[in-house]
């Protein structure tokens, strides 16, 4: 048993995963057993993207074998099994996030998730948009908050409506330590303010948001709140209900599940407010040669052929994180974290970037190696079998703040073991006597 902090950094005593345990789980992924250039792979990339267990694979598989049809059109059993499956998919991402499967729309990836909801609060700002929709129009004197730690996708997406409805973008600085700070949020969240999107987790510091702080400020204000959990759904209990966000987004990709599918929350009746993004087929009531009148959400922002196998594979994956148990995967990965930057601190000529060792944060480390460019760090560590993410992480403001151009990432997830980072902290500690620095 181990304690670890929750992300409203209450203490919570929770039974961490084993050694054995991930021994056990390791057993599910058949990538992890393969060797990259004679080395048996460690892979700390899954804050990039996430390995499949084979139950999403074979979900994946299954339904092309045994059910592949479109859904929500079709009158034969193929169509109705199709959408009985892809629906149930949404119940089950539904349940994972605390919200009603009406409030679950499907997207590509939390990419799409932020432009879907940029676009559809752009075309609230244009002529005709409806009353409905005037609760999202933006203009001059308005402002879109965001933080300095922010993904780029959660950033230009902001900074493009801004430019087009004439409002202003301003950001939460990110202090020394990097942690948001909250005095500087107090005067920067005003009642000019009418969104404030942050990320729950940074994906290069490791910083854990005080979510339900920034809730209540955006709150009082009467400003929405946007939340990218790309870095939090996947490892640690996520209830959108309980955090009192408006609207959410995340990637399969990163919890286990394929590419080329992801999820938007949205409180129900937002969304039902909100315009479309997309329009055409499988999103209307009745459409004339002049007019279209669109379903409610989510089917109002599903235009066209839908992700079916992708989203019944995202089930799958969200059923595998469920069976384990978020808790304990959280638990897990705070640990690997915390000997991440603990062994990192101790490597001479290593910077480790994000909360110091102790502090809160997700299983990730990013950190600059005095005199060695992290490119050269990346193949160094890829020589050894260990992969990792190098550059600016799409956060190049972060990175500039930081006084870097790139850094190097280690990102952990289910399957690492204890292991898995030792090896990894005795290969970066070799990375400078090899290149002379
Ligand atoms: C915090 C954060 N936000 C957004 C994204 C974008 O995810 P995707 O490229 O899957 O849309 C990422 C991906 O790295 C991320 O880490």
């Amino acid at each position: 048993m181990v304690f670890v902090p929750t992300s409203e950094s209450q203490a919570v005593l929770t039974p961490a995963l084993t050694d054995d345990e991930v021994l056990r789980i390791r057993n599910d992924f058949p990538v992890l057993s393969r060797s990259v250039g004679g080395h048996p792979l460690i892979y700390l990339d899954s804050g990039a993207t996430s390995q499949n267990p084979l139950s999403v694979i074979e979900a994946e598989q299954e339904f092309y074998e045994q059910r592949n049809a479109a859904v929500h059109r079709g009158a034969h059993l193929l169509a109705v099994e199709a959408t009985e499956s892809f629906e149930d998919a949404r119940e089950t991402l539904a349940a994972f996030l605390g919200a009603g499967a009406d409030e679950i729309i499907w997207t590509s990836n939390a990419t799409e998730g932020l432009n879907l909801l940029s676009y559809a609060f752009l075309n609230s700002s244009l002529p005709g948009a409806g009353a409905p929709a005037a609760r999202f129009a933006l203009g001059a004197g308005d402002e879109i908050v965001v933080t300095e730690m922010e993904h780029h996708a959660n950033l230009i997406p902001w900074q493009q409506l801004a430019e087009r409805t004439g409002a202003s973008l301003r950001f939460i600085p990110v202090d020394d330590a990097g942690v948001l700070d909250l005095e500087a949020a107090g005067g920067i969240i005003s009642p000019a303010t009418r969104v404030l999107a942050f990320s729950h987790a940074s994906n290069v510091l490791g910083t854990i948001n005080p979510v339900k702080k920034l809730v209540a400020m955006a709150r009082q204000v009467g400003a929405l709140t946007v939340l990218d959990a790309c870095q939090s759904a996947p490892h640690l209990p996520l209830d959108v209900q309980d955090l009192g966000v408006d609207f959410a987004v995340l990637s399969g990709h990163k919890m286990l599940g394929p590419t080329g599918i992801g999820v938007l929350y949205g409180r129900s009746e937002l969304l039902n407010a909100l315009p479309p993004f997309l329009t055409g087929g499988s999103m209307i009531t009745t459409v004339t040669m002049e007019r279209a009148a669109f379903l409610p959400a989510p089917q109002r922002f599903e235009a066209g052929t839908q992700k079916v196998s992708q989203a019944i594979a995202l089930a799958a994956a969200a059923n595998y994180l469920t069976e384990t148990g978020m808790d304990r995967v959280h638990a897990w990965e705070s640990l690997l974290g915390q000997r991440l930057v603990e062994g990192l601190a101790t490597i001479p000529g290593v910077r480790v970037l994000g909360p110091a060792p102790g502090q809160e944060r997700i299983g990730l480390a990013s950190f600059d190696v005095a005199g060695v460019h992290a490119h050269d760090v990346g193949q160094f560590l890829d020589s050894k079998g260990i992969a990792v993410r190098v550059g600016h992480h799409c956060a190049q403001p972060l990175h500039r703040r930081l006084g870097l151009t790139a850094s190097t990432r280690a990102s952990t997830y289910l399957y690492n073991t204890t292991s898995d980072v030792d090896a990894f902290l005795a290969a970066v500690a070799g990375v400078r006597a090899y290149f002379g620095a």
